[in-house]
């Protein structure tokens, strides 16, 4: 990335992508990057700089909107200050005198992830109100036809959007206060002929969990923007002093998938925190689509004893056990133990769950509050937005930006986990806001840190009825994302590989849910639900009492096949596969050495054409050599009446027949799964 300014004026971004000579000389690239001047057009051409300028004739959106403690509109104009320099980042920092503002732009490298990290911070010497700070503004390859953002829903997340440029901008402005389903904050721009294995790629991310807001924009003169921060006028305080969060950017030259790499081991390596980086990713079981609200000590003994049995290593308790808490209509903010369903406590089921040597996880929704419940009735001024408000789920969100309120929140968990051995916390968020605000978010966030730094040993998954809260803000805290509520093999499938392009193994709950699905009415045979598990951090959520033997024996099996490799595939790169059949979606996940690695062809529905096409791998080396093996072929049906090599079992090829003929794989079902190990000789 080289960075530019001509004069005192505000820098812009003249190169980023692939690597260029060191001895590149810089002034002749900044020259090099001027555009002519014709009719029609201003004298010189506008920078297109780390925050465009309105003031200084910029024809597009500019980086910053905002207003004095008045009301009245500023139009601000920075000069340089200083910058500083050090082996890992650079900071820039611009003044604006008349109008008494300074602005910080810093920006880090991290050259084993191959991800750029930038932030834009303003500071004002009397409180203003801000409309909108754009973290530092970039340019967007001209050599590209489209864009792929996101979009999605409750149960059908990740969504992939595909947007050919045009003159003029796509806005994508996320209002509800939360990441959301419906817009996470990603944005990946390929070159023109880019697929997830070839051609080259820029990726974004913006690491916020109150809501965003991207510009991508088309100049007159062919130039193109990409703006990221936070929802315009969430900051609903006039301050002193603002801050972006942090963009993730990054260029591949190996298609989609080297943006996906490097969003995945930025994640893993450099974001998460781990209370145990060496604990192996244990076995989940999660209860709640099993028993729902109707919890008895006895029955969740019975589940607990079975889910062991199948190999589950932790047990996640699921809401219903507090409060009054017999459905959703009530009781959030109650976080005490209901003594009706546990006379004893909790202690009774932990040592149970103990004693089978699984560890024990417990469901919160600490935002939220419902208007039957003790605190509404003391507290209703806790509330955040209108006391008429529209209720989601029945229920309204507490103000996390009162201090008080964050003290009673933690008091009440933190009573629950010192009083009882628990590792893990299910955090949940069902509702979207009544409007966005960053004290919102950040106040979510302070409570958060304060009970992690307090129960070091806890871990945390993101959940908001599935995928509403994942994005690189919130997994500075946690540790595991529930993608989805739908554990619908097939969509969990689409889903989990869309995800990939962010989202690394390690920290992607997909759990083996009921033979007929709860959000779909959908059945699919145990073999398929569990490889689709099995793809990501692997656990159950049906009720192991509807198991019958063959089920349990495959669901064991299964499980005991990702026990034995999580060592290496909780670690390993998600590369999504270029299928030349569309009802083929694959993906190979290989360790970064490149010496082992497991191939899941999920076939999503009927094919075309007869035979199975071949599918071709990726990133091997050409020359080594490989043994290939079909785990499963043993499950190949009848109608598979062939014997294509791979049926009859491993063979050694080269890589680079693996990569330009291809996996010649037995026919299939569809909602089927081949599962392909791959050792490097
Ligand atoms: C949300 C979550 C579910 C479950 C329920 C409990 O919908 O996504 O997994 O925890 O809440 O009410």
């Amino acid at each position: 990335m080289v960075l530019a300014a001509t004069g005192d004026r505000l820098p812009q971004v003249v190169y980023w992508g692939a690597p260029l000579p060191l001895d590149e000389d810089l002034e002749t690239l900044h020259r090099g990057h001027e555009l002519d001047v014709t009719g029609g057009m201003l004298d010189e051409n506008p920078d297109l700089s780390l925050c465009p300028e309105a003031v200084r004739t910029f024809p597009g959106q500019p980086g910053l909107i905002l207003r004095d403690g008045d009301g009245t509109p500023l139009l601000p104009k920075f000069c340089y200050a200083s910058d500083e320099q050090s082996e890992e980042g650079l900071s820039l920092t611009y003044a604006d005198e008349a109008n008494g503002l300074i602005l910080i732009f810093e920006f880090a490298t991290d050259p084993s992830t191959r991800i750029i990290t930038a932030k834009t911070r303003l500071e004002a010497n009397r409180a203003v109100h801000l409309h909108w700070l754009a973290a530092p503004v970039l340019p967007a390859p001209q050599q590209s036809d489209e864009m792929i953002d996101f979009a999605g829903r409750w149960t059908g997340e990740f969504q992939t959007n595909r947007t050919a440029w045009s003159a003029g901008m796509r806005y994508r402005e996320n209002r509800t206060g939360r990441t959301g389903h419906e817009h996470f904050p990603g944005l990946l721009i390929p070159l023109t002929g880019c697929t997830n294995t070839k051609g080259e790629a820029y990726g974004f991310h913006y690491g916020w969990s109150g809501g965003h807001k991207m510009i991508a924009e088309e100049l007159p003169d062919g130039r193109r923007q990409i703006q990221f921060g936070h929802a315009a006028r969430m900051e609903t305080q006039a301050a002193k002093s603002f801050e972006s969060a942090t963009l993730y950017v990054t260029y591949s030259h190996k298609g989609l998938n080297g943006c996906a790499v490097s969003f995945q081991r930025h994640l893993r390596d450099r974001i998460v925190t781990w209370p145990q980086p060496d604990r192996p990713r244990p076995v989940h079981y999660n209860c709640w689509e099993a028993v729902y609200f109707d919890h008895k000590l006895d029955v969740l003994k019975d589940i607990a004893d079975r889910a062991a049995d199948l190999g589950a290593e932790r047990f996640v308790l699921d809401d219903g056990w507090f409060g009054q808490r017999d459905d959703d209509t009530r009781s959030l903010s109650d976080w005490e133990v209901d003594p009706r369903k546990y006379p004893e406590g909790l202690h009774p089921l932990i040592d149970h769950v103990h004693g089978l040597g699984m560890t024990f996880g417990i469901w919160f929704e600490p935002e939220m509050i419902n208007e039957d419940s003790d605190i509404f009735r003391t507290r209703p001024d806790w509330v955040f937005g209108a006391e008429d408000q529209t209720l989601g789920r029945q229920q309204k969100a507490l103000n996390m930006g009162l201090p008080e309120v964050r003290d009673f929140i933690y008091d009440r968990m933190a009573a629950i986990l010192a009083a009882h051995p628990i590792d893990y916390v299910k955090w949940d968020h069902n509702r979207v806001l009544p409007m966005p605000d960053a004290d919102q978010t950040r106040g979510s966030y302070a409570l958060i840190d304060r009970l992690r730094a307090d129960f070091p040993h806890v871990e945390i998954e993101s959940c908001a009825s599935g995928g509403g809260r994942i994005d690189f803000g919130i997994m500075k805290r946690t540790q595991r994302v529930w993608l989805s509520d739908s554990n619908d093999a097939l969509e969990r499938l689409r889903i989990q590989h869309d995800a990939a392009l962010f989202l690394p193994i390690a920290v992607t709950g997909s759990h083996v849910g009921p033979r007929r699905c709860h959000t779909s009415g959908r059945i699919f045979d145990i073999s398929f639900r569990a490889w689709v598990a099995a793809q990501r951090h692997m656990g159950f959520e049906m009720d192991p009492r509807e198991l019958d033997e063959r089920e349990t024996a495959v669901l064991r099996e299964v499980t005991s096949w990702w026990k034995h490799n999580r060592s290496w595939m909780l670690g390993a790169d998600i590369l999504r596969l270029d299928s030349a059949d569309p009802a083929v979606m694959a993906e190979q996940q290989m360790t970064r050495e490149g010496d082992k690695f497991v191939v899941f062809a999920g076939k999503a529905a009927t094919s075309d054409q007869i035979a199975p096409r071949p599918l071709r791998l990726t990133a091997l080396q050409p020359d080594a050599r490989y043994r290939i093996t079909l785990m499963n072929r043993g499950t190949a049906p009848a109608l598979s009446r062939g014997m294509p090599a791979l049926k009859d079992g491993p063979v050694e090829v080269s890589g680079a027949w693996l990569m330009h003929h291809g996996l010649t794989l037995p026919w299939n079902y569809p909602d089927t799964m081949w599962v392909v190990e791959g050792q490097r000789l």
